[in-house]
């Protein structure tokens, strides 16, 4: 059987992103157009899905949810409010405070999407929480409050605008004794890599790297999924 690029494997819109990458370097698009044209992918195709964990973008069965972003309850030591950056339907919001309860932490869930329409979705899923979720670009939005758990994928803006994202979150953002908590992403494993983990280069901005989880891939023994976290 013929392997497909780890790139794809890791991230199904790579081919996508290295093209809008490309056309920002060379000035051809700027940035607002390249959250537009990843949004006039994702946006129709989390809506297009027929449970939660699809709506977020995210194949598989409950427990293959429950694998892929369990670990980011690794990240979460105390009682608190969680901001989801990029909550999609908002299911990360419900199950991650369900798996934080039973290590016996209560968290307050909140989220934000820079697509109206997925915000929209995750509000009529959960009316309980319609004040809570919030639409805005993670690199500029403007927060009603701090969180004492923040988390974010890297991939969210432009390579050129991760380590900003990464600055502005903690500075306004994440609460005063919070933490910032970056993942799940796949990524191939260290025997092989050639490149910096995100981790790497994350610490290679200054941060310092305050724990980590990782688990199996569940479909490509070359990656594993993880997840990593800067304190205040
Ligand atoms: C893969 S989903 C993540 C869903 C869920 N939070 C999880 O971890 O499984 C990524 C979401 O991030 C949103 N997003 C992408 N860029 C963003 C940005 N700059 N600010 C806020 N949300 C963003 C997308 O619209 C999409 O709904």
């Amino acid at each position: 059987m013929t392997e497909i690029p780890i790139q794809l494997a890791r991230d199904r819109a790579w081919p996508l992103v290295e093209r809008l990458n490309a056309a920002l370097e060379a000035g051809e698009i700027d940035e607002a157009q390249w959250h537009r044209e990843l949004a006039a992918v994702i946006v129709p195709a989390y809506l297009a899905g027929e449970n939660p964990r699809a709506q977020s973008g995210s194949s598989g069965d409950d427990a293959d949810w429950a694998h892929k972003r369990g670990l980011i309850a690794d990240a979460v030591d105390r009682s608190g409010a969680f901001l989801d950056v990029g909550c999609a339907s908002g299911y990360l919001m419900e199950t991650l405070g369900r798996w934080c309860q039973n290590r016996g932490h209560v968290l307050e869930p909140y989220g934000l999407d820079i697509a109206p329409e997925l915000a929209d979705l995750a509000r009529r899923r959960l009316p309980h929480w319609k004040e809570r979720i919030f639409v805005g670009n993670a690199i500029n939005w403007v927060p009603p409050r701090r969180f004492d758990f923040v988390r974010t994928g890297l991939e969210y803006v432009p390579p050129r605008r991760q380590r900003d994202l990464v600055v502005r979150l903690l500075r306004d953002v994440v609460a005063a004794d919070g933490r910032l908590i970056i993942g799940t992403y796949s990524e191939e494993r260290d025997e092989t890599r050639a490149e910096p983990s995100e981790e790497e280069r994350v610490a290679q901005w200054g941060f310092v790297i305050a724990g980590r989880s990782e688990r199996p891939h569940l479909s490509d023994a070359r990656l594993v999924y993880r997840v990593f976290w800067i304190d205040q």
